[in-house]
């Protein structure tokens, strides 16, 4: 009987479990015994691993987070222990005598994989998965519409008790260096000022735009902003230790714009920080159907031989692109999305 593995690294995302359960129901049909290694790169470098089988798959495809655990451990992070590294993932492999593994993560554990894959461990195939949506040549990762719709569904909230108080109404939101949540989450909520890492907006403008709704007689506004958004050209941390791949941990961003705000318009002004909220609970249908969908394919392309490569959705397809070129840059949102966003501006 062969083998295959499977694990989920990274920040954990709704349709990580509809992932799991559709590779283990693929792999079946092939007769292939599926080993979960758990939290992440770690799980494989300890060899800390359950098997998966039907049963163990059974019922989870409504439940967030994911079954195996996960981690942002880096086997690459220290350069001195690397090669060491790459042996024990060899070793691990040898020992499961695994015909494959099938990493689903972001640009982070994806970027191991690739890694893994050119220094001599070939059989990988990667599924990505970010609530961020910034993963390059897919159109979408899972995760993602579950948490627009969680910040949809604040934003919408937020609008009538900003009315009621006459007040500004600042919603942090997720996304380190792309701002597709804040983006399309504040389309969706109707907000008056969407604020994003990749336009950087001063202050003075963005007093601009809720002066002319007060102009118009509105006396509240609702302003989405990403934690990555820079205010005053710098990013807003809550420490500068970096992560084990070097990204700073964000936060604060939407506090510090209230202050200001509430200085400079004079309208009293409150924020909500949504954070982990977005990443949390069941996963939507679209999130549940797409991880269905890249978990099928994934054990497709192990069975295909087509290592090295990535699931991901083009148009309604879904189709292998090499990890070599969904790593090499982030998805950034395009001048064309935050340009139709600013048509609603005010
Ligand atoms: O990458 C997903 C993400 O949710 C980012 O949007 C966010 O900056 C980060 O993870 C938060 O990480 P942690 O869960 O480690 O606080």
């Amino acid at each position: 009987m062969e083998t295959i593995g499977i694990l989920t690294g990274g920040g954990d995302c709704p349709g990580l479990n509809p992932v799991i359960r559709a590779v283990v129901r693929r792999a079946e049909r092939e007769s292939w015994r599926v080993v979960g290694f758990r939290y992440g790169w770690k799980g494989i470098l300890e060899n800390d691993y359950r098997m998966l089988d039907r049963n163990s798959v059974s019922g989870i495809l409504p439940k967030g987070g994911t079954i195996l655990g996960t981690s942002r451990t880096n086997p690459y992070k220290d350069k001195a222990l690397a090669a060491a590294n790459i042996e024990k993932v060899k070793k691990v492999f040898g020992e499961h005598n695994l015909k494959a593994l099938i990493a689903v993560g972001g640009e982070d554990t994806l970027g191991v994989a690739f890694k893994l894959h050119k220094d001599g461990i070939k059989n990988i195939v990667g599924v990505p998965k970010t609530i961020d949506n910034d993963l390059s040549c897919t159109d979408y990762t899972f995760g993602f519409d579950t948490a627009i719709n969680i910040a949809t569904e604040a934003l919408d909230r937020l609008h009538t008790t900003a009315e009621s108080h006459d007040r500004i109404m600042v919603v942090e939101l997720m996304g380190r260096h792309a701002g597709w949540i804040a983006l399309e989450a504040g389309i969706a909520g109707g907000a008056d000022v969407i604020l994003i890492p990749e336009k950087p907006m001063n202050i003075e403008d963005i007093c601009a735009i809720i002066k002319r709704r007060t102009a118009r007689g509105r006396t509240f506004s609702i302003i989405a902003v990403s934690e990555g958004f820079q205010l005053l050209g710098e990013d807003v941390t809550q420490t500068k230790e970096l992560d084990s791949f070097g990204h700073v941990r964000l936060g604060g961003v939407g506090e510090r714009l209230a202050k200001v705000l509430e200085q400079k318009t004079g309208f009293e002004t409150r924020c909500t920080v949504l954070g982990h909220l977005q990443r949390g609970g069941t996963p939507t249908a679209f999130d549940r159907v797409l991880g269905t969908r890249f978990g099928v394919s994934a054990v497709e392309y192990v069975k295909e031989g087509k290592f090295g490569y990535m699931v991901s959705l083009r148009g309604n397809d879904i189709v292998p692109v090499k990890l070599e070129d969904a790593v090499k840059e982030l998805k950034r949102v395009p001048d064309w999305f935050y340009d139709l966003a600013k048509v609603f501006f005010g």
